[in-house]
């Protein structure tokens, strides 16, 4: 029997120890396999928009038991709120009324989503009552309980709320796949490329490519992409090879052996492509490693290794790609970053350089990849539970992993599911954004 701290938190009187000190109690928390449904019903759509209307509509037809008032509710799964049309901060008291009531009314694992505009306005009211929006869901985030998560979608000025990137990232918020993602934004720019004939083989007969894929987050967003219905090629180094070859049998998949940082390591992944008469839809640059130590104590070789492995082969491997013909229409990259290149870590000065560079590389690429109807997206998870950061000492572990709003670790599906929505055709909408899976980590924003 596993015997750590949210088992034993969860048995009975590890309930009633954590209850009498104000331990944190963990919930277990609903995800896609626990809850297939698009939605948590009953709906509460609040807000008096045009938008708010059509969005209504949306969630009707996904199944939702949809209201627009909760006060005959006594239990609710999920509040979407519509805010585009604020013009002043005190706009929002007529669409917020009766919120507080609702929120005291949420379900285990229930889903507060706000839509609103992005606050790139000139005009100081409206700037403000749209930039308000984001402080007010960070911290419905912080106040949740019992497993709720509260995201934000952040619509453009010019982007219709009907698009397909703006209905992508509602159903995948209010969706059990985003159970690890709570405090964030999502940024959408553009109207997406279409939403797929079917939400759940939304990846079908579409080629794949997941490198670090032998095990932890790869192998799960390896098995995630092909349950979506994707093509999957596996790429993990040679010493893994039979890890990676149980995967690739498990899930019919592609399994390449190579060291990402071999220099001709594109052209290998190109010719690879070119052998099978294969173009990618996604790029899912997952390869990652650490070599921590204290600043002072850093060597070059534990600083040129994490950024050859974590970036720089990243980049060579994108060059690569885009001057070959594999490359799909609606291509998607993906890329790894990490809490700690947002915030910081002491003793990951290398890796934190690498993953903001990850950033910095997906926020660069992203217009070149829309030009052709392409897109690159970061994912930054905090603390999942993997090999990686088990090797973490126990206590800091422990310290890490409650460190969030939901006071628990993430897992490696809550990555993945991530990714999966991220190589989605809404995601063409979301340029160079870097969403953050990590319970509303307490560090950076
Ligand atoms: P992991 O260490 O369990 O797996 C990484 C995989 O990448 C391994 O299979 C490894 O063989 C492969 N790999 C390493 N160097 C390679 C190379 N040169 N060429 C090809 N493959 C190579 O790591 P985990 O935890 O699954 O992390 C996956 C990604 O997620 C990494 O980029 C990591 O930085 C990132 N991440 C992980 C977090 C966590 O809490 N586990 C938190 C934040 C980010």
């Amino acid at each position: 029997m596993k015997l750590d701290y949210t088992t034993f938190v969860r048995s009975a009187p590890g309930r009633f120890i954590a209850g009498k000190t104000g331990l944190p109690q963990p919930t277990d928390l609903p995800r896609f396999e626990q809850r297939p449904q698009p939605i948590l019903s009953p709906v509460l759509v609040l807000g008096s928009s045009d938008a708010a209307e059509e969005l209504a509509e949306q969630l009707l037809a996904w199944g939702g038991d949809v209201r627009r008032h909760g006060d005959d509710l006594d239990k609710i799964g999920t509040i979407v709120v519509v805010l585009d049309e604020i013009a002043a901060p005190t706009d929002t008291a007529d669409i917020l009324r009766g919120m507080p009531a609702a929120f005291k009314k949420m379900k285990v694992g229930g889903r507060v989503v706000t839509v609103s505009r992005t606050s790139t306005s000139a005009d100081p009211a409206v700037n403000a009552a749209r930039a308000g929006v984001e402080g007010f869901i960070r911290t419905l985030a912080k106040e949740a309980r019992y497993g709720t998560t509260a995201n934000g979608i952040l619509v453009d000025d010019g982007v219709a709320l009907t698009e397909s990137s703006v209905i992508g990232a509602l159903r995948f918020f209010l969706a059990a796949k985003s159970a690890f993602i709570s405090g964030q934004t999502l940024r959408v720019t553009a109207a997406g490329a279409g939403v797929p004939s079917t939400w759940e083989a939304h990846l079908q007969g579409r080629a794949v490519l997941v490198t670090g894929a032998a095990r932890g987050i790869g192998a799960s967003i390896a098995r995630t992409l092909a349950r979506d219905g994707a093509k999957v090629i596996v790429l993990d180094v040679p010493a893994a090879g039979s890890a990676l070859a149980d995967l690739a049998n498990e899930i019919g998949a592609i399994p390449i052996q190579m060291d990402i940082t071999a220099p001709d390591a594109g052209q290998r992944i190109v010719d690879e492509l070119t052998k099978r008469d294969l173009v990618l839809h996604a790029l899912i640059h997952n390869a990652g490693i650490t070599r921590d130590k204290y600043y002072v104590n850093m060597d070059e070789e534990r600083w040129n290794s994490v950024i050859d492995v974590n970036i720089a082969a990243q980049l060579r491997i994108n060059d690569a790609l885009l001057a070959s013909d594999r490359l799909g229409d609606s291509f998607r990259l993906v890329s790894l970053a990490s809490t700690s290149g947002v915030a910081g870590n002491a003793g990951q000065a290398n890796y934190a350089y690498s993953k903001s560079a990850v950033m910095g590389m997906v926020a660069a690429l992203a217009p070149i990849l829309a030009e052709r109807g392409g897109t690159a997206n970061a994912v930054a998870p905090g603390f999942i539970e993997t090999e990686m950061t088990k090797r973490i000492p126990p206590i800091q572990r422990e310290i890490f992993r409650r460190s969030n709003s939901l006071k628990q670790g993430g897992l490696p599906i809550d990555v993945a599911e991530t990714v999966s929505f991220l190589c989605s055709l809404p995601a063409g909408g979301y340029i160079g954004q870097t969403l953050r899976v990590c319970g509303q980590n307490l560090v950076g924003r």
